[in-house]
């Protein structure tokens, strides 16, 4: 389906918030927002900016930027600000609560986006451009752990938009079933160590399914942040997993993106994990068309995810470290690394191991920002070692 077609009027959610389960997004009058959606927004607005809530989006939707967005839409989907801040709105919990319904989103609500985006990748300005795409080498990065005492194990994904399509509030069920088709036909068309099979998750043996959540290869069904913003519509129609036979490569299918290209093994060798990703998108990129934006680099529909796109992390324990929480925090900061749970983003630190990542995507090539991950962790290792001797 292509973004100039008709727009789409029956935008539901399926999230927590009833009240915004049920209703329409856009007028029937096509490029209007409707009365009902407006009262909607201007309730859950009223919430957000009474509440406590420590989200980008609270911090950044002033009442003036509110006002001056409220009434506008998409010129092909019709996407209003609901969309756009549904999940943060239900979530106040959220870190982020903003989320591009399509592409053109990011220009029509750019002064709500462009300053979260701002903050969240740490000073990429407005008047910034996302470098060219440059991946350079791994085999520049050493093995940050040759020993095995820290890191249990390191992943690389990105995630890429196809050309043609919106983002998950605007799909409809016959998008995500050709979403699907062709990511699908290019999975099973790699050749070598990426060699695999695709698994759609219609059907899938639920003990199956819980055994690959469990293993971390496959996302975890019914994140609230993602329902709420209308990304759990039609579930499980045209999501899957591919996975290699040598299970360290993977591709998400319609999971947050269209697609997510994941490279995984245990140990510590960032360099050859990050080759392996990278080997994979650029056969995947031959035989799909990946939606790129001058300014932002690669599309996403979560604009913490724009730019590179790269989440590099490393499932480690850093027990002595761990002692002293705001030290940790403090370097975290100062070497731009962002710390979750074991079983990722708003989950617990299970046995004493964190995920450890990269938190800005933007600004940065590829290469610069497995650079930062790489001299972060290398970082925070010698002051585990240090606090260990002291
Ligand atoms: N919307 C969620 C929040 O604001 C997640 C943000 C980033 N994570 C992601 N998977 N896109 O906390």
């Amino acid at each position: 389906m292509l973004l100039n077609s008709k727009p789409r009027l029956e935008l539901r959610l399926i999230g927590l918030c009833t009240h915004l389960a049920t209703h329409r997004y856009a007028s029937k009058s096509g490029d209007k927002v409707s009365n009902e959606v407006l009262q909607q927004m201007e309730d859950d607005f009223k919430n957000l900016s009474e509440s406590k809530s420590k989200s980008l989006l609270k911090r950044h939707l002033t009442k003036e930027i509110f006002d001056k967005l409220k009434t506008k839409t998409t010129p092909s989907f019709n996407s209003t600000l609901l969309h756009c801040i549904s999940s943060g709105l239900c979530n106040h919990d959220s870190g982020v609560g903003l989320y591009a319904p399509d592409p053109e989103a990011y220009k029509v609500f750019a002064d709500l986006f462009d300053p979260v985006i701002e903050d969240y990748h740490k000073c990429f300005r407005k008047t910034d451009k996302q470098p060219a795409t440059s991946f350079g080498k791994g085999k520049d990065f050493e093995n940050l752990d040759p020993d095995c005492n820290f890191i249990v194990s390191t992943r690389v994904r990105c995630g890429r938009a196809i050309v043609g399509y919106p983002f998950n509030p605007c799909l409809m069920e016959k998008d995500y079933k050709d979403l699907e088709n062709q990511i699908c036909a290019a999975t099973m068309s790699l050749t070598g160590e990426y060699k695999g099979s695709y698994m759609p998750l219609t059907g899938m043996d639920k003990v199956v399914q819980d055994k690959l959540i469990e293993d971390h290869y496959l996302f975890k069904e019914g994140d609230r942040f993602l329902a709420a913003a209308g990304a759990s519509r039609f579930w499980p129609t045209g999501r899957g997993i591919f996975l290699n036979d040598a299970k360290n490569f993977l591709v998400w299918c319609n999971e947050e993106d269209h697609i997510r290209i994941i490279s995984m093994e245990k140990g510590g060798d960032l360099g050859k994990v990050y080759d392996r990703m990278v080997g994979g998108v650029e056969a995947l990129g031959k035989k799909l068309k990946f939606n790129r934006d001058e300014r932002l680099g690669f599309q996403t529909f979560c604009p913490t995810n724009l730019g590179t796109s790269i989440r590099a992390s490393v499932h480690i324990k850093l027990p002595n470290l761990m002692c002293q929480p705001d030290h940790m925090e403090e370097l975290a900061q100062k070497y731009r690394l962002q710390i979750r749970g074991t079983s990722g983003e708003h989950s617990e630190a299970k046995g004493g191991v964190h995920d450890i990542s990269n938190q800005r995507r933007m600004g940065l090539t590829e290469y610069e920002i497995i650079k930062e991950m790489h001299d972060g962790i290398k970082g925070l290792i010698a002051a585990e070692c240090q606090a260990k001797s002291s």
